[in-house]
């Protein structure tokens, strides 16, 4: 379409756009908790620092505003602090309802003025109105975890009413045509963190839907290789033991995929002395899981065995009612994946009698067979539900790094032109689905 990138100066403000809030968080008082866990964390991650010292300098972001749609955690917060000395303007909006650190929103918007929209345990309606203030921030680039800024952004534009979440769409069809086009005429570019934003990506670019060029930060190896792997190896297995207090030692562990992250979970299991079990749709994986040394099952075989099950394909529906049916009393059921969708919640609740939150974080589900089934994090990533880290702080250092310092491929045409994916090392094409049911 080639509406060409509109200079800031001729865009139209937030107001004009219909910005109804300058933050919403939940205490601003807890500003100095969250300043003080935030030097914390940056004391592990000295590369960003370092960029941010260049920054500072080279103020390369200058004028740039930028929305962001991530997880509200100390690491972003040390992004963000980086990108604000590089001279951009920034909105912050949660990426999960569960993941926000209420003290390090309170910090970002006390100390750097920033529209940081972000509550832990916000409801869905409250969780798509802060998308709507990061759309209405009007941005000239996107950061992504999971894709559900860009997709929201897309179908505003594709004027894909049914797509859109009710508290967006609202104020969408408020906005008149020419509003609709300036909300998207100045994108020039984007950044997507995870595998299953990526693959939403993908699949919009297949389809011919995407509309301006997005960074794959996921497919970086630094990023897959070592934050995948190593950091969602430990935190999940972080969330999982503060959730729930239980010893892994001995207790049969059943990782479902054996991706990026289920093999650093399944190492941290088995270097825990959890018995292993692996269970994966791809041959070549399960492979690769039998030859690292672990038990390779169908879920239908290792649902009776496992003492704890946690999911990390990115696929739908992978825990099913007849697996929850099958297994032992007292069985603790985590996901790991990006959406809330691996366990099929709604499959358990019809052979569930009676469910009660027993501890922060863990519900227990008392089944038809007088079972009991504990879920942890209603389903969400766990080593963000309840520990709201999303990874040690190197690890995010080398990730935060990367999304910091990449810059979109010299071609890109901007706005409604060549909408790709690429990745930071190789450039390589990619793409976004419909919206999948919001997680974060
Ligand atoms: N919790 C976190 O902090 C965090 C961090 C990074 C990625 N993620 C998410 O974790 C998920 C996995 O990411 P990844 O990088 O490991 O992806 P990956 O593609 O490397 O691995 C996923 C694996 O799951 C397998 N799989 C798919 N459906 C399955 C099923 N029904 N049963 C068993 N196995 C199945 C696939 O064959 C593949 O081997 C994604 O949703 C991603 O967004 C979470």
């Amino acid at each position: 379409m080639g509406m060409g990138f509109a200079p800031n100066s001729e865009r139209l403000t937030p107001n004009e756009c219909g910005a109804t809030m300058d933050y919403d968080i939940k205490d601003i008082s807890l500003a100095e908790k969250g300043r003080l866990r935030m030097e914390w964390a940056e004391m592990a991650m000295p590369v960003l620092k370092l960029i941010r010292r260049r920054f500072e300098k080279e103020r390369p972001l200058k004028g740039m505003r930028l929305s962001a749609c991530l997880h509200v955690t100390t690491e972003t917060a040390a992004l963000m602090r980086t990108l604000v000395a590089g001279g951009a303007h920034v909105a912050l909006c949660a990426s999960n309802p569960l993941s926000t650190q209420d003290d390090v929103a309170a910090y970002l918007v006390k100390e750097l003025k920033m529209p940081v929209f972000a509550i832990k345990g916000e409801d869905s309606e409250t969780y798509y109105t802060h998308i709507r203030e990061a759309l209405a921030f009007m941005p000239n680039m996107t950061m992504d975890d999971g894709a559900d800024l860009v997709s929201s952004l897309h179908f505003i534009a594709l004027k894909k009413w049914k797509e859109i979440p009710p508290s967006v769409r609202k104020w969408a069809r408020t906005l008149s045509e020419s509003k609709r086009r300036a909300l998207v005429q100045g994108l020039i570019g984007g950044t997507e963190e995870t595998t299953t934003g990526v693959i939403r990506l993908r699949s919009m670019e297949q389809s011919g839907v995407l509309r301006f060029p997005i960074i794959a930060v996921n497919d970086a190896e630094t990023k897959h290789f070592f934050d995948n792997r190593y950091g969602t190896g430990q935190s999940t297995i972080d969330g999982i033991i503060r959730a729930t207090n239980r010893l892994v030692a001995g207790a049969n562990f059943v990782v479902s995929g054996y991706g990026w992250c289920g093999k650093g979970l399944a190492l941290r299991a088995d270097g825990m002395g959890a018995n292993v079990i692996v269970t994966e749709i791809n041959p070549l994986r399960a492979l690769e899981a039998v030859m690292d040394g672990y038990r390779v099952l169908p879920m239908s075989e290792a649902a009776p065995l496992g003492d704890i099950f946690c999911t990390v394909t990115g696929d739908v529906n992978v825990i099913r009612k007849e697996h929850f049916l099958n297994m032992k009393d007292g069985a603790i059921v985590a996901n790991s994946g990006h959406f809330n969708v691996e366990l099929d919640l709604g499959g358990l609740q019809k052979v569930t009698v009676s469910r009660r939150q027993v501890r922060d974080f863990v519900e227990e589900f008392r089944l038809k067979n007088r079972r009991r089934v504990y879920v942890l994090g209603e389903g969400r990533l766990i080593n963000l539900a309840w520990s709201g880290t999303i990874g040690p702080w190197p690890r995010r250092s080398t990730r935060f790094r990367r999304r910091s310092t990449t810059r979109l491929p010299a071609s890109s045409s901007g706005p409604w032109g060549s909408g790709s994916t690429s990745s930071p090392k190789n450039r390589r094409p990619i793409s976004l689905p419909g919206r999948k049911g919001h997680d974060g």
